[in-house]
């Protein structure tokens, strides 16, 4: 893809990004080589995900575990896959029915972004319910849709998929002995989880002043493993300060961070955090979030070992399901497609 520039992708003038932005102390970086090693002491691992996470609501980590060569796989076949003509891409285009697979007509917050993308999840097929309307229990099983071309990429994203959500789980446990709760207090809601990966690609673009990757947003599942390239472009605001900054790609990391859920299970201790892309001239850039979500079934409160008369839940609970489907379909009708960064 390489789209015509026109007024769609064009920022309010408020969310228009900023050729000066700072790369400085953007957020912190954290060695997960505890998780690792023996004799197990957490402790101050796990106080510094607290502190990053009550801060910032973003960290790197290093010395993940994912071996590397799994996410190159799945770069090399993006890469491959993106550069593809549109109409052989479009084969496993997204459509209403079936929301797995090539899309490159998404808009944040009704604003055009200047990106393609490739989505797929990571229990095939994933059950969702079929309708918002509360009460009802109707389901859908929603399956990949793969590409012919490149040869293997199915396999590359499957094995990648498989290392990266037992990553995301290890940070789920952490996260939980930060609410003071056992470590596995989480881990329950994810058997069937609809957890999802997103490629993206954001071309060069002609106007970056104007456009951006991905508006404004914050992601609302629980949490999110990204793995950039070396152009960088993800942008955070910074709460202190309501500051944007650029996230400096670091080699061999994730870039983690908190979505809505973890912001309600932990009753407001972290908020999850506003970030955006930005895209530049002269070169393309790939990304791949991994998006952690739980079963569709799912209520969500407060963990009640955070929740006290001295410190009620800030939040009725709900059904994450039809939150998510909700969020979808009303998109959907809107918009033709939204940003389902959930
Ligand atoms: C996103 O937040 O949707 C994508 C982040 C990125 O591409 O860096
Ligand atoms: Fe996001």
């Amino acid at each position: 893809m390489n789209p015509e520039f026109d007024t769609s992708f064009i920022q309010n003038p408020d969310s228009r990004p900023n050729p000066n932005i700072s790369e400085a102390e953007s957020i912190p970086l954290i060695d997960l080589s505890p998780l690792f090693t023996t004799p197990v002491n957490l402790t101050p691992l796990i106080s510094e995900i607290e502190a990053a996470c009550s801060n910032v609501g973003f960290f790197q980590a290093i010395n993940h575990g994912v071996p590397a060569e799994l996410l190159q796989r799945v770069q090399s076949a993006a890469k491959e896959f993106f550069a593809l003509s549109t109409e052989e891409k479009s084969r496993v285009r997204r459509n209403e029915e079936r929301f797995l697979g090539y899309y490159d007509t998404e808009n944040t917050k009704n604003v055009r972004d200047w990106k393609e993308v490739f989505d797929f999840c990571v229990n095939d097929p994933m059950t969702v319910p079929t309708s918002s309307e509360s009460g009802e229990t109707a389901v859908q099983q929603i399956r990949n849709q793969w590409p012919e071309n490149p040869e293997g990429m199915r396999d590359a994203c499957m094995d990648y998929a498989k290392a990266v959500e037992g990553l995301s789980f290890r940070l789920l446990e952490l996260i939980a002995m930060t609410l003071n709760a056992p470590a596995k207090r989480l881990n329950g809601y994810f058997e069937d989880s609809i957890s999802r990966i997103r490629l993206n690609h954001y071309p060069p673009c002609p106007s970056p002043d104007l456009a951006l990757g991905v508006g404004p947003h914050k992601d609302q599942g629980a949490l999110t493993v990204l793995a950039q390239d070396d152009v960088g472009g993800l942008d955070v605001k910074r709460k202190y300060d309501g500051q944007w900054v650029r996230v400096k790609p670091v080699p061999n990391s994730y870039i983690i961070n908190i979505g809505d859920l973890i912001q309600v299970w932990s009753n407001d201790k972290y908020e999850s955090t506003e970030h955006r892309v930005s895209v530049n001239s002269e070169k393309e850039r790939f990304s791949i979030p991994f998006f952690l979500y739980p079963a569709h079934y799912t209520v969500i409160r407060p963990v009640e070992e955070l929740v006290s008369e001295d410190n009620p839940a800030k939040y009725n609970e709900f059904n994450w399901g039809h939150f998510f489907r909700s969020r979808m379909s009303s998109n959907f009708q809107k918009l033709g497609v939204e940003n389902q960064q959930i």
